[in-house]
């Protein structure tokens, strides 16, 4: 496999990455590279194909994949609203009124998360369980969502709660769709490839930090790259816990507590990777204090998100004992624990649990942003 440091590297297709997600008979393939050139080989030969797709995206590729795919396409809007049971319904009756898909046909999720999410969750229940492809077209769904079969929709009562583990038959991760996405769904996909980085791997930090320029230029070679380091690394931790079960895909959780309570809190305002990014330097401040993490080693995670364009503190505005609220879920307020991930050291995480009090709180917080 080559290697290219520079950052002026061009691409050439022997830069693509086919990486192995080993799971027994629901292994699977992640390719990333530019183009199509062999992608209707991994879509198995059956009598029905359906692209679930979303308005934007659908606008800009469905034609080209329902042409070269010979499938018809169920479009949704753009947007975390889909991930509904209305919208599960819809796309139900669209599968099912033209009776021509049966248990061997394949379903296509084209889009960023929130397609995946649906259409997966759809492929994981339809007959009980038909294949489907992830052919992600958002950075955020590239590095983090479209490989480990986690799918879901939401619920009034919270996020991902109605959802199946369904592993794709494949994922294709063609980077020329990323030509297409606005600045900051880009930049927001960013913050969970700093994530993966600072759990995962010291080495892919550095490059990060060295090719700040080609990355936000999206350099195609420096993003296989980065790309296919982060497909390596969820793939590795989905091996080893496919189904959450031995605490090692909790890792992957690193900025997602107060991350989460962001979304919660203000619905709409902020992108899944913004929130994260918030969440992962408030989650630094706590690994400084409780997990030894030498401060130079924050600062740097910090400058580095500061850098790609990603917030870093926690707005003015954020109520803490709201956010406690969000954070302890059902949990009973006082003296109950929350399980944060905490970095030892670049690439080293540890959960630990934490009471949330009024101690955690301060430290979580951190300096106030005024701005936002
Ligand atoms: N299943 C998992 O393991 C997992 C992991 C992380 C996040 N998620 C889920 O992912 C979702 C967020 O995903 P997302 O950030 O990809 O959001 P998204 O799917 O809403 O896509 C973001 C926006 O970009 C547009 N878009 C997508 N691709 C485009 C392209 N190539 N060109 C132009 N516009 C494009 C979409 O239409 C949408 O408006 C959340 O619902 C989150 O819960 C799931």
């Amino acid at each position: 496999m080559r290697r290219d440091n520079s950052a002026t590297a061009t691409y050439n297709p022997a830069m693509a990455e086919n990486i192995q997600v080993k799971l027994g008979e629901r292994a699977y393939a992640v390719h990333v590279g530019r183009g199509l050139d062999g992608f209707s080989a991994v879509v198995p030969d059956c009598t029905a194909r359906v692209i679930v797709t979303d308005q934007t995206v659908g606008r800009l590729y469905g034609q080209q994949f329902s042409q070269l795919l010979n499938a018809r396409v169920i479009t949704v809007p753009a947007g975390e609203d889909s991930k509904s049971l209305r919208q599960l319904e819809s796309v139900f009756a669209q599968l099912l009124a033209p009776r021509d898909l049966v248990r061997q046909s394949v379903i296509i999720a084209l889009g960023g998360g929130v397609i995946g999410d649906l259409a997966g969750f759809a492929a994981a229940t339809l007959y009980r369980g038909v294949r489907y492809i992830q052919v992600p077209t958002t950075l955020l769904a590239m590095v983090d969502s479209s490989v480990g079969g986690k799918t879901a929709i939401n619920h009034i009562a919270g996020k991902n709660l109605i959802g199946a583990f369904h592993q794709p038959h494949a994922v294709w991760c063609d980077i020329a769709f990323l030509e297409t996405l606005p600045v900051r769904e880009y930049v927001s996909g960013l913050a969970e490839v700093v994530k993966t980085a600072a759990i995962g791997s010291a080495a892919l930090f550095a490059t990060l930090e060295q090719e700040v320029s080609a990355i936000l230029a999206r350099n195609d070679a420096v993003v296989t790259r980065i790309i296919a380091d982060c497909v390596r690394f969820k793939a590795a931790v989905v091996e080893q816990d496919e189904l959450e079960t031995t605490g090692r895909r909790a890792m992957l959780n690193f900025g997602h507590t107060l991350g989460h309570a962001l979304e919660n809190l203000y619905p709409g305002r902020w992108l899944h990777g913004e929130a994260v990014a918030i969440g992962m330097v408030a989650a630094l401040r706590l690994s400084v204090e409780r997990a030894a993490l030498d401060p130079g080693v924050a600062e740097r995670v910090v400058r580095l998100l500061q850098a790609l364009g990603l917030p870093t503190n926690v707005p003015a505005e954020l109520d803490a004992e709201a956010a406690a609220a969000v954070m302890l879920g059902d949990k009973k307020r006082g003296g109950a624990a929350v399980g944060f991930v905490l970095l030892k050291a670049l690439g080293e995480p540890v959960v630990q649990p934490c009471t949330v009090d009024s101690s955690l709180l301060r430290t979580l917080m951190g300096p106030r942003d005024e701005r936002t």
